[in-house]
């Protein structure tokens, strides 16, 4: 790894996967691969976070939640608070998924909010952009990062990650190809220049997400504005996980 390069994060988003007793197999099989070239930041299910949290306490291995409410609390069923997640052990929030831009029609206002909800209690957001197959089709694709980027900045969070995610590549076995990541995050890194100056923007990592698994990481990697990665899948196998995370390390 080259000396300048920002260090290495590599989140593992579970979605809506696993039981309490597969979330304890899974943090004693990834606990036990030792020292590790990135952060790390494991994303389970709202129910599973205690126990993981549990297990992951006194480690560097952080724990977040995969969606939070914009307000403190309130009669908002099924939603989950800021202050819950930080009670329940996380530090970190995904912030406009795509499932939750698609699934729950979440707009880049509300991704704001969340985020800066997030920030009130100490939570980092990691907001999460991407096109769809149909935007990068019509050439949308830069233009529908820049709107949901500056939308989840203006009056937004002071201290933020990001992640692309292109929505093709999640789940599909599609993976962007590193040049095609690269172009995005650079993409992105020149418009957070524009938006925080050059040396914030430079300290800034963005994750990729989309289809990463241990046989494309080592190339992913190798692109100079990819900070790490943003798991799906992979992120339930720990010996996959663990071996995406030790791409990080490699100066491929
Ligand atoms: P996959 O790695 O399963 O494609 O999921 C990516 C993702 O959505 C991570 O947030």
């Amino acid at each position: 790894m080259s000396p300048n390069r920002r260090r290495p994060l590599v989140g593992g988003n579970w979605k809506m996967h696993f039981l309490r007793e597969d979330a304890t197999n899974f943090c004693g099989a990834f606990l036990a691969g030792g020292a590790l070239p990135a952060d790390v930041v494991l994303f389970p299910s709202f129910p599973l976070l205690p126990t993981v949290a549990e297990a992951l306490e006194g480690t560097d291995v952080g724990c977040g939640g995969q969606d939070l409410h914009p307000e403190d609390k309130g009669a908002h069923t099924g939603d989950v608070s800021g202050p819950q997640l930080v009670d329940a052990g996380c530090s970190w929030v995904l912030c406009g998924h795509s499932e939750r831009r698609h699934d729950h029609g979440e707009s880049d206002e509300l991704v704001r909010q969340k985020a800066v909800a997030a920030l009130r209690y100490g939570l980092t957001p990691l907001i999460c952009v991407g096109e769809t197959q149909a935007e990068r089709q019509a050439e949308r694709t830069f233009e529908v990062l820049e709107r949901q980027l500056r939308a989840a900045l203006s009056e937004g969070p002071a201290t933020f990650t990001l992640a692309y995610e292109p929505v093709w590549a999640i789940g599909t076995g599609e993976t962007a190809t590193p040049e095609i990541a690269q172009e995005a995050h650079r993409f992105l890194r020149d418009r957070l220049t524009e938006m925080l100056g050059e040396a914030a923007a430079q300290a800034k990592r963005i994750l990729y997400g989309g289809s990463v698994n241990p046989q494309n990481a080592d190339e992913l990697i190798s692109k100079p504005d990819l900070d790490g990665f943003l798991v799906g899948g992979a992120s339930l196998d720990p010996e996959k996980f663990l071996a995406i995370i030790r791409s990080c390390g490699s100066d491929s």
